[in-house]
């Protein structure tokens, strides 16, 4: 592969929300003096970062691209592209990838196939029935009771889960997924699951092959409101690190969880490189896995590498490099906390095209403001997408980043701007 020894390396990222804003500004504190150059990237990640505007997700374009810029790294950022083969496409050709290939996204791609790998590899998760019709999946519901969760088996944008509190809303859920196809293909099959309770967490590692790096526990708080109430979203905020995993329980998780994944995938012949994201309800009995998914978690991400205390192109080249040095990764003391700011009528249908003000004025105050859906109309930045901001700060601890994020995020208008006002309420102990 092509290697300047002249100039700082390239990094190509790929992906263009507010994870992918985070990734480029730790990527840019590297000691490297990286060249950062993002596709499709956004309105904010273009004031960081050369943005260039093609389809992540198509991998002859992104080879094309990896090429054109001489990429010394590519990271993935989020799961379409690796889902779709954007990895293996850049690895056939000769590219250092951080991000798995698509027998390995397999595990975010197919809801039914992370379970099979769990039960392999007996990690604990929810019971759960792979069912291809109504009448299948409502004799999973009355054999597990009420809740119970629905689960459209493919990628779904995030809105292929559905928590049912009573039968016909599951009959709804599994009607919408196997009948109307409200999902196309990714609910043609339904994984239907006990509904579990507890507290959540999202636990991240930076693996390669067997060897696990793993991230402090991070929380994202998925409702639009405050106290967790209405719809389900992308997340409305997050906070590292998380009261209840401390780093020896984290350590244990990852023991029991990350590790024998890694090892059930490498038994399959998966050579696993990128980020495993454990989303886990910590239950009466035990922690239980909900979710798998093979990328950086947004928004964690976004109070995550703020943390890094280390070179994040080292790192996730190592990752790339099968090199990575086993354990944790080192990050401050302090805390993080992130505040999302939506766009008027999030999540059903977000308003686009309103201004936004307060930008500079927000990180004149010491956050980093990641950008999500953004876009430049002439000098000024508009809404252009359900989550438009990230508002991340750092604090000495978690009430004091709270109060630095809430703080920064204040400066920043648009109309029908809303913001969860209990992100990281009530955690220091
Ligand atoms: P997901 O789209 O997989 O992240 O799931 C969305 C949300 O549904 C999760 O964050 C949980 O809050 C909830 N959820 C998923 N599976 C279960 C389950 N088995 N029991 C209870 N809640 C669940
Ligand atoms: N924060 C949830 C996710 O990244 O899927």
């Amino acid at each position: 592969m092509w290697q300047s020894q002249a100039v700082a390396d390239t990094v190509l990222v790929l992906g263009g929300g507010g994870r992918e804003h985070a990734l480029v500004r730790a990527l840019a504190r590297s000691a490297s003096h990286p060249h950062i150059v993002v596709a499709p990237g956004n309105a904010g990640i273009a004031r960081d970062a050369r943005t260039v505007a093609i389809d992540a997700g198509d991998p002859a374009a992104v080879v094309a691209l990896a090429r054109d810029v001489a990429a010394d790294l590519v990271v993935v950022g989020p799961e379409a592209p690796l889902v779709a083969g954007v990895a293996d496409a850049l690895r056939d050709e000769g590219f250092r990838v951080f991000g798995p290939g698509a027998a390995g996204a397999r595990l975010e791609g197919s809801k039914a196939f992370a379970k099979e790998v769990m039960a392999a590899a007996g990690v604990p998760t929810a019971a759960s029935r792979v069912v291809t019709t109504v009448a299948e999946g409502l004799a999973a519901v009355d054999h597990f009771g009420l809740p119970v969760a629905v689960k459209a088996d493919g990628l779904a944008a995030g809105k292929g889960v559905v928590v049912a509190q009573t039968r016909d809303e599951a009959r709804d859920a599994l009607a919408a997924c196997l009948d109307d196809r409200a999902f196309g293909d990714a609910g043609a099959v339904v994984v239907v699951e006990e509904g579990l309770t507890g507290r959540e967490v999202s636990l991240i590692a930076i693996c390669s092959g067997q060897t696990v790096a793993r991230l402090p526990a991070a929380r994202d708080y998925k409702p639009i409101g405050d106290g967790n109430t209405g719809p389900n979203t992308g997340g409305m905020g997050s906070v590292s690190p998380v009261p209840d995993i401390p780093d020896d329980v984290a350590d244990d998780l990852v023991d029991a969880i990350h590790r024998p994944m890694l090892a059930e995938l490498a038994r399959r012949g998966i050579d696993f490189r990128g980020a495993l994201y454990a989303g886990l309800m910590m239950t009466p009995a035990g922690a239980r896995v909900i979710e798998f998914n093979v990328r950086f978690g947004d928004p964690e991400t976004q109070v995550l590498l703020p943390r890094l205390t280390g070179d994040a192109v080292a790192l996730l080249g190592a990752a790339a490099d099968g090199t990575l040095a086993d354990g944790p990764v080192d990050v401050n003391d302090g805390a993080a906390v992130a505040v999302v700011l939506a766009a008027h009528g999030y999540p059903a249908s977000p308003r686009s095209g309103d201004e936004i003000t307060g930008l500079d004025e927000a990180a004149a105050d010491g956050a980093d403001v990641y950008h999500a859906g953004t876009a430049a109309d002439g000098d000024r930045i508009v809404t252009s997408g359900g989550r438009v901001l990230a508002v991340s700060a750092l604090g000495t601890s978690i009430a004091d980043a709270r109060a630095r994020a809430y703080a920064a995020a204040a400066h920043i208008r648009f109309d029908g701007r809303h913001q969860r006002n209990d992100i990281a309420e009530g955690l220091d102990t």
